[in-house]
């Protein structure tokens, strides 16, 4: 991935997770994903008042994505932080095992990059195989 891509992006993830709905956790969430046509999705977690109900950045941009035809993610990126910070966070936010699952069901483990961002210029990347060793998948069931 070419860094002007990187920092398209983070910079959708960063905007998305300003429309975090995270009154129950004040954990603010935003991701997005990069697909094979070169368009770029994103999303924010979205809380429940039943707690359970609660959706993932994550699995709210990938599902956005599908549901618009899209079957194939290049890579994803998620930004995370409690609500006090705003643009740049402290700590690394890694996506749950539930969204690494759903990632591994649209995304190719040994080729898709996963960004890690605390900001613009701190951000790190590592892969679905590193995130989810020995994944179930789609190619499972064929
Ligand atoms: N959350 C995400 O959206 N993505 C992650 O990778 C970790 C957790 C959300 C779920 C919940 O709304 C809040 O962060 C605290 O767990």
């Amino acid at each position: 991935m070419d860094e002007k891509m990187i920092q398209r992006m983070i910079t959708a993830a960063i905007e998305a997770r300003r429309n975090a709905y995270a009154p129950y956790s004040h954990y603010l969430v935003g991701a997005s994903v990069l697909t094979e046509d070169g368009r770029i999705f994103s999303g924010c977690n979205v809380e429940n008042a039943s707690y359970g109900a609660t959706n993932c950045a994550e699995r709210t941009v990938i599902f956005k994505a599908v549901s618009e035809g899209v079957r194939r993610i290049r890579a994803l990126c998620v930004t995370g932080g409690n609500e006090k910070y705003a643009d740049e966070v402290p700590d690394e936010a890694t996506p749950c095992g539930i969204c690494r699952q759903v990632i591994r069901e649209f995304a190719d483990p040994a080729d898709c990059p996963i960004i890690i961002a605390k900001s613009l210029t701190d951000y790190r990347i590592t892969d679905l195989e590193t995130l989810l060793p020995e994944s179930f998948g789609p190619e499972n069931l064929s």
